[in-house]
């Protein structure tokens, strides 16, 4: 193992360290509105609207023109390409009216999982040949961090090496190539919450994939300082009949977590992986309530279908304030969730209260 090796230049340090704290922000966190336009098209169809260029746009113009004086909660959105091209109403392309609410704008830079030859049914992440040219131009265009899933599966004899390792390589791989670019990496080992296991299987797989993908890293010379991580919180299988309380998942989550990720990094932000929106807030602010469990990192959310669910509802294809309004309500709860002060109960009505489980999700 060589111990030879250059650490970034002290400017691209200072900037790559200064976008992930701005970040990781307390009381704030990520909006993943970087749905591919598979899977936005699901989205649109659960509210029965077409899945157009026009409605995607129109659904993404709602969430980034929300009136900013009554934004909170919120430090940064994740893009898909696409919304990068597009412009709202008034002629501003959706990036300016983003950084103009103050938020830090990124980008999905992966390209959608594999089968991984051989395997049962595991999978990697494919995006790493143009990633290069693509980050240098998402960056001019004045995108300041990158995400890149990574998806691992539980099952009877999985997850297996092979799985973990190619896994934790690629995403050491696509973190070093957004650094070299100037782009933020936002590390996201997803352990899919689909099968049958329970709470503790769930740990010992997560804690085994992030100390996997943390070696990783360290042997590509990626600056912890200048990333985040986007893990999935330690819950029971979607399947298993033996439920875990948000104490018991906060607990299990964080001991994991502690056990893994370098406190170099700044700012851990949870996916929602098909939890209902009340019940991905309600965990995270169980998680920032311990005190009794090292917590060195900003511990946050990047969710996706648990911050947008009850927007979609609400705008239903025609009305955008209603849209906003129930965007801003989840940002706001989330934000208060961040500092382990939302002490919602669980019953909440309507969509925040649905499963939004999707079995073997894509994003
Ligand atoms: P969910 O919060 O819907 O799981 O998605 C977050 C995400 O960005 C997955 O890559």
């Amino acid at each position: 193992m060589s111990t030879y090796f250059n650490y970034p230049s002290a400017e691209l340090q200072k900037e790559l360290s200064s976008i992930a704290k701005k970040m990781a922000t307390p009381g704030t966190g990520v909006l993943a509105a970087d749905e591919s336009n598979g899977t936005m098209g699901k989205r649109l169809a659960s509210i029965n609207v077409e899945n157009t260029d026009a409605n995607r746009r129109a659904f993404r113009q709602l969430l980034f023109t929300v009136p900013k004086e009554k934004l909170e909660g919120l430090s940064s959105v994740i893009l898909f390409d696409e919304t990068t091209q597009q412009k709202c109403d008034d002629g501003k392309s959706m990036i300016e009216h983003i950084k103009e609410l103050g938020l830090v704008p990124g980008i999905k830079t992966d390209k959608g999982v594999k089968d991984l030859f051989g395997s049962e049914g595991e999978c990697t992440t494919q995006g790493l040949d143009d990633m290069d040219k693509r980050c240098a131009e998402y960056k001019k265009l004045g995108l300041d961090f990158a995400k890149f899933r990574c998806v691992i599966k539980i099952g009877q004899n999985i997850p297996s090496y092979q799985a973990i390792m190619e896994n934790a390589n690629v995403s050491a791989r696509y973190a070093s190539i957004s650094q070299a670019n100037g782009l933020v990496p936002i590390v996201e080992p997803e352990v899919l919450c689909d099968g049958d296991h329970d709470l503790d299987r769930c740990q010992k797989v997560t804690e085994t994939v992030l100390a996997a993908t943390y070696k990783a890293m360290s042997d590509h010379h990626v600056f912890l300082e200048g990333t985040l991580l986007k893990p999935n919180m330690v819950t029971p299988g979607m399947q298993c009949a033996k439920r875990a309380t948000p104490q018991e998942i906060a607990r299990a989550t964080l001991t994991a977590l502690s056990r893994t990720v370098p406190p170099a990094v700044p700012g851990i932000v949870f996916l929602s992986g098909g939890q209902s929106e009340e019940e991905a807030s309600i965990n995270l602010s169980h998680i920032n309530q311990i005190t009794d469990i090292p917590k060195p990192w900003n511990v946050s959310f990047s969710f996706g279908r648990a911050l947008q669910a009850s927007a979609l509802k609400a705008w239903g294809g025609k009305n955008v304030q209603a849209g906003q309004e129930a965007l801003l309500a989840r940002a706001k709860i989330n934000g208060l969730a961040q500092l382990g002060k939302y002490h919602g109960d669980g019953k909440a009505t309507g969509a925040a209260g649905e499963s939004l489980y999707v079995a073997n999700h894509q994003y």
